[in-house]
């Protein structure tokens, strides 16, 4: 199956069935090896959004992220400070916020979260949902679903060339293929 796909003459075309990808892990390192995976495609403007009910491992699998983007900061959930900021030994700024106790959009764009978007860092969004108009429909969306103790069902939908091209990106490094 690799084989084909390593010689099929479309591969470098963005493919629109390939617009989403589904799997399964089964422990919380593993969710932080595949954020590791997608952190190391992330560019400056890029969106990542992280949709999935309280413990489902949103800010699991953005530790991975940032490690795999070069953060030198350790990733803590920034339910109780909103955004948090981590720096690369660059400079470059990958930002992480978090909407949970946010009343709504106001809010959000009070905070600077419109900011956040425009400037060159990276964004993380956990609970995206909740402050779904200030987001651009261009972005990488994560949805997290809890299947029991250690596994969680994670869905990634790429909405935008970007974030298709990202997606494919990411399956290759990911899974080989
Ligand atoms: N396969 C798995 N992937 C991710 N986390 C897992 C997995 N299995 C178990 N866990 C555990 O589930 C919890 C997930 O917590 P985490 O803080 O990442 O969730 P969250 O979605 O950010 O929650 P919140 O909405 O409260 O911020 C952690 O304690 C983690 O160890
Ligand atoms: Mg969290």
């Amino acid at each position: 199956m690799v084989g084909s796909l390593t010689y099929n003459p479309f591969r470098l075309m963005p493919i629109l069935e390939d617009r989403s990808i589904e799997f399964l892990s089964h422990s919380p390192e593993q969710t932080q090896r595949l954020g590791v995976r997608l952190g190391e495609l992330l560019k400056p403007g890029d969106l990542v959004c992280l949709a999935g009910d309280l413990g489902s491992g949103k800010t699991t699998l953005a530790q991975g992220i940032a490690r795999g983007w070069g953060s030198l900061d350790q990733v803590t959930s920034p339910s109780f400070v909103l955004i948090n900021e981590y720096r690369r030994a660059d400079s470059a700024i990958l930002y992480h916020f978090d909407a949970y106790r946010l009343s709504g959009v106001a809010e959000a764009i009070a905070l600077g979260l419109e900011d956040l978007l425009g400037d060159d860092g990276p964004v993380l969004v956990e609970w995206p949902e909740r402050v779904a108009e200030a987001l651009s429909p261009h972005r990488l969306w994560i949805s997290l679903r809890w299947v029991d103790d250690l596994r969680r069902g994670l869905h990634i939908e790429a909405d935008g060339l970007r974030y298709e091209r990202m997606l494919v990106q990411f399956r290759q490094a990911a899974f080989g293929g």
